[in-house]
């Protein structure tokens, strides 16, 4: 069973000041726990976390080129999320795909461009309503794993999100996340082989340190992608203390 990985996505929120002091209060209050903890961040805050994280917390961005470098305006490379200490990225969020226009050929190709550069890519994939109220989850999930997969090595971590659970206080239920990751590992080990009981599969939307040891205490979950309560050092606290 891997271990535990409790991913903090901050999203659009923290400048560097704040992410500083963010740093410092977690420094001071986590104790090491089960899980392994990976903050998420603006890219611009990279740096000023790096200096202050807690020893074992890993870095991560949000999100990454699918060039290696160029003419691209305004992207950053994966090169560069290396170079100040990211560790992860998540990419395929259903925010880019909702705001950006990201398909899945995209995020296939952000999470190759992140495995060549040594990044670790935490790939997302999800449902909205409209799916789930016909009851076709399983399916569109796994379409669309496919494709984000593809070409893709399993040095990876994939994270469950079905789209009307995030930011809503909607939980799925543990049974429903679980219903996916299951799925999930089915496919990934078709994939993958036996290299895919060792890929993490976490679930994402609206948890929060009440409902994260029943989630992630499913067999196929192996943790969680945190927004909202992600920002306060006292949630993170209790997410970890709960894993
Ligand atoms: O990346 C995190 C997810 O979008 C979940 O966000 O915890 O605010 O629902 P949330």
């Amino acid at each position: 069973m891997p271990q535990n990985l409790l991913a903090l996505n901050w999203k659009m929120n923290k400048t560097p000041a704040e992410a500083r002091a963010w740093a410092e209060e977690l420094r001071e209050k986590l104790e090491p726990g089960e899980a392994e903890l990976a903050v998420m961040a603006p890219s611009i805050t990279l740096p000023s976390l790096a200096a202050h994280l807690p020893p074992g917390v890993a870095l991560g961005a949000q999100d990454v080129s699918k060039h290696e470098s160029g003419a691209y305006t305004g992207e950053i490379s994966a090169a560069m999320l290396v170079d100040v200490g990211a560790k992860y990225v998540v990419v395929g969020h259903s925010e880019r795909r909702e705001y950006h226009g990201e398909t899945d050929a995209d995020v296939a190709a952000k999470a190759k461009q992140a495995q060549a550069n040594g990044l670790i890519p935490i790939v997302c994939v999800g449902e909205g309503l409209d799916v789930r109220e016909k009851g076709e989850q399983v399916a569109y999930t796994l379409k669309q794993l496919e494709g984000s997969l593809s070409g893709v090595g399993p040095d990876v971590v994939v994270a469950y999100e079905p789209v009307w659970a995030i930011g809503t206080g909607k939980t799925a239920t543990a049974d429903d996340a679980e219903e996916l990751a299951a799925a999930i590992r089915d496919a990934l080990t078709e994939r993958y082989g036996s290299d895919a009981d060792g890929i993490r599969i976490l679930y994402g939307g609206s948890v929060k340190a009440d409902n994260i040891a029943s989630i992630c205490g499913q067999p196929n979950v192996n943790g969680a992608l945190v927004g909202g309560a992600s920002l306060k050092v006292p949630d993170v606290v209790g997410m970890n203390d709960a894993l």
